[in-house]
């Protein structure tokens, strides 16, 4: 099963108090990943989830959980997310200064590991890393909520890694997240990216999950 990309529902989106049947709903609808936006209130203004809810979406699903953390200090919480049951753990530069050690932690605990950066970072803040990550994350926007406008001008950034993925680790997944709709993610494919986060336009699509993910798979084939 595998494919050349992936899309990845933001449960940040989702009705709560019907996480389960949401989730299922993706899967049914052929998600590849589900991704589960951790917040920490300091990092990012926003707080949301953490390991209790990864391990609740663990018995929801076998698909992959894409576990982005927006936290400061994510190295005290690695082994926590882990233990729940997350498939990948993305963290922010900006929040590792030792972000090598920590992107070694994560692989020591037996999952894939995610680098990841603001839209006011950038790209050569992580190049160090790109040949050791499973997974490069653009943001497009500036993180902290669903529902926000894609920022065009990280398109150019999308490339730039693109490009340095391909010259020392092209197997490794180029993930965007942000404001991709059927409607914009024709343009962050077209810059290299193959791995799209998508929050309101799964979860608030008018016609339900299933369209808003097919919708999305349009816009890729
Ligand atoms: C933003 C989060 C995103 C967000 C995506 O800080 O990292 O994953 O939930 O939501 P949409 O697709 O609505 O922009
Ligand atoms: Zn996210």
């Amino acid at each position: 099963m595998s494919k050349n990309y992936a899309i990845a529902p933001s449960i940040l989106s989702a009705d709560f108090l019907q996480l389960g049947e949401q989730i299922s709903a993706c899967e049914s609808a052929g998600a590849d990943w589900i991704h589960i936006d951790v917040m920490d209130g300091h990092f990012v203004p926003n707080l949301t989830m953490g390991p209790v809810v990864v391990e609740a979406c663990r018995k929801a699903t076998g698909l992959l959980l894409d576990v982005h953390l927006m936290i400061e200090k994510p190295e005290n919480l690695l082994e926590a997310f882990a233990i729940a049951g997350a498939d990948r753990l993305t963290v922010h530069v900006e929040t590792c200064p030792h972000l090598y050690r920590t992107i070694q932690q994560i692989q020591s605990l037996g999952c894939r590991a995610g680098v990841t950066l603001n839209p006011g970072t950038p790209a050569a803040a992580i190049g160090e890393v790109l040949h050791m990550v499973d997974l490069a994350l653009v943001m497009m926007v500036n993180p902290g909520f669903s529902g926000q406008a894609f920022i065009a001008e990280m398109l150019p950034k999308v490339a730039e890694i693109r490009a340095m993925l391909d010259a020392v680790n092209p197997a490794a997944w180029l993930e965007v997240d942000g404001g991709v709709s059927a409607r914009t993610l024709p343009q962050v494919r077209e810059a290299g990216a193959n791995a799209f986060v998508a929050g309101s336009a799964v979860f608030g699509h008018p016609d339900g999950i299933k369209a808003g993910v097919e919708a999305l798979r349009e816009g890729i084939t």
